[in-house]
């Protein structure tokens, strides 16, 4: 099936997705007595408990290093930590509400029994690449494996030796929360068919090395897509509202439009203005970020080196313009 992945058949497919919206939504519209059929981004999020599998490979201090920039700018530690409850780092626990119930992100320390102590690196890749476990089933899609898949070798090999560097911490990953019959973990084969493909980043050679770095920096690590690019019914981002912003963000929040769209977007916003946001959370009103982004400014684009925040502001004023007003109409 994943192998079908690639292939597009456009009819059929819209056959399928509609197939399987109904499928999704309608058990889901009458388990949670709303009028609406809506399946936000989030929501196609299911999840599972993992149990892992595999040992370690030699890495050098430098490549370590170098993982655990990654692991800052791609926030694994947000849901990987359970902080409300000042767990231990990247040792799991932390809910992730969805309209579909409750999420934890599963502990990736490499404890032997509850984390990733028994995984061969080649497992890890699978995971963040394919979002496929070792045991062959796959991830819900509320682990970002959809944007990490174009992370390059290179760092995905950093990153494991990161991982693998933390000290391991013997707590069980929490079951998700979820009900029948978006646990099923089987059901997300097709929906990994229909709205995923995989693949590493493509630098685009007619763009300059800034503007390419700063997309890797936007789509395969910050992953700002999945909280800034509306959805589908099915719950997969719509390439052509890239960044557009969506009111069914993450916990119900309103995640704004964030293309150089002068009046719904950050068109008027300068380069300096982008840069405070990103080091200190303060909007050009005075104002700070709350939600999720407060989340994302300290655990990553603070941590991002002056090149890196440079080239992903460059990239970010170089997007396609979108209108789409999230703040001015009401829920
Ligand atoms: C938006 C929240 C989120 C972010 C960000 C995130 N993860 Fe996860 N991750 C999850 C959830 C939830 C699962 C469980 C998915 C499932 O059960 O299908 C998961 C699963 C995993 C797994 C599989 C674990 C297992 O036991 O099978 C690995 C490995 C992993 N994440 C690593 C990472 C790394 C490395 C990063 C940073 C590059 C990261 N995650 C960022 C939420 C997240
Ligand atoms: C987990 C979800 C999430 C992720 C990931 C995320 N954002 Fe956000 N972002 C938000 C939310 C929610 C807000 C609105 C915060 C508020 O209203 O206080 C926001 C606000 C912003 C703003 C301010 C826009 C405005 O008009 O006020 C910018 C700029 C921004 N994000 C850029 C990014 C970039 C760049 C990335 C990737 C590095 C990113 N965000 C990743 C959820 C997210």
């Amino acid at each position: 099936m994943a192998g079908a992945v690639d292939s597009p058949r456009p009819l059929f497919r819209r056959f399928v997705v509609v197939a399987q919206a109904l499928a999704f939504s309608a058990p889901l519209a009458l388990l949670r007595k709303t009028p609406r059929l809506q399946l936000s981004g989030f929501a196609l999020a299911l999840l599972g408990v993992g149990l892992l599998v595999g040992p370690a490979a030699a890495q050098t201090p430098d490549a370590t290093r170098r993982g655990g920039y990654i692991f800052d700018l791609a926030g694994c530690a947000g849901c990987h930590t359970d902080v409300k409850n000042k767990g231990p780092l990247a040792a799991g626990g932390r809910e992730l509400k969805t309209p579909f119930g409750a999420f934890y992100g599963p502990n990736i320390t490499p404890d032997p029994q509850y984390g990733l102590g028994r995984w061969k690196e080649a497992d890890f890749v699978r995971a963040m690449r394919h979002g496929i476990r070792p045991d062959g089933n796959r991830y819900f899609p509320v682990f970002p494996y959809t944007s990490f898949a174009k992370m390059s070798d290179e760092d995905l090999h950093d990153l494991w030796g990161y991982l693998r560097s933390l000290p391991p911490v013997a707590k069980p990953s929490r079951r998700h929360d979820i009900g029948f019959p978006f646990r099923l973990r089987f059901l997300q084969i097709g929906w990994q068919w229909l709205n995923f493909s995989t693949g590493a980043f493509k630098v685009d050679p007619a763009k300059s090395p800034e503007w390419n770095r700063g997309a890797y920096v936007v789509q395969a690590l910050g992953h700002c897509g999945e909280c800034h690019t509306p959805r589908n019914i099915a719950g997969a981002t719509r390439p052509s509202l890239y960044l557009a912003g969506t009111r069914d963000g993450p916990e119900g929040s309103k995640v704004p439009n964030i293309t150089p769209d002068p009046e719904t977007g950050i068109g008027k916003w300068s380069p300096g203005d982008l840069a405070d946001l990103f080091k200190s959370g303060m909007t050009p009103d005075g104002d700070f970020v709350g939600a999720t982004m407060a989340e994302v400014v300290r655990n990553s684009t603070s941590k991002m080196t002056d090149a890196d925040l440079k080239a992903m502001i460059a990239y970010l004023r170089a997007v396609p313009p979108f209108r789409n007003d999230i703040r001015a109409v009401a829920k």
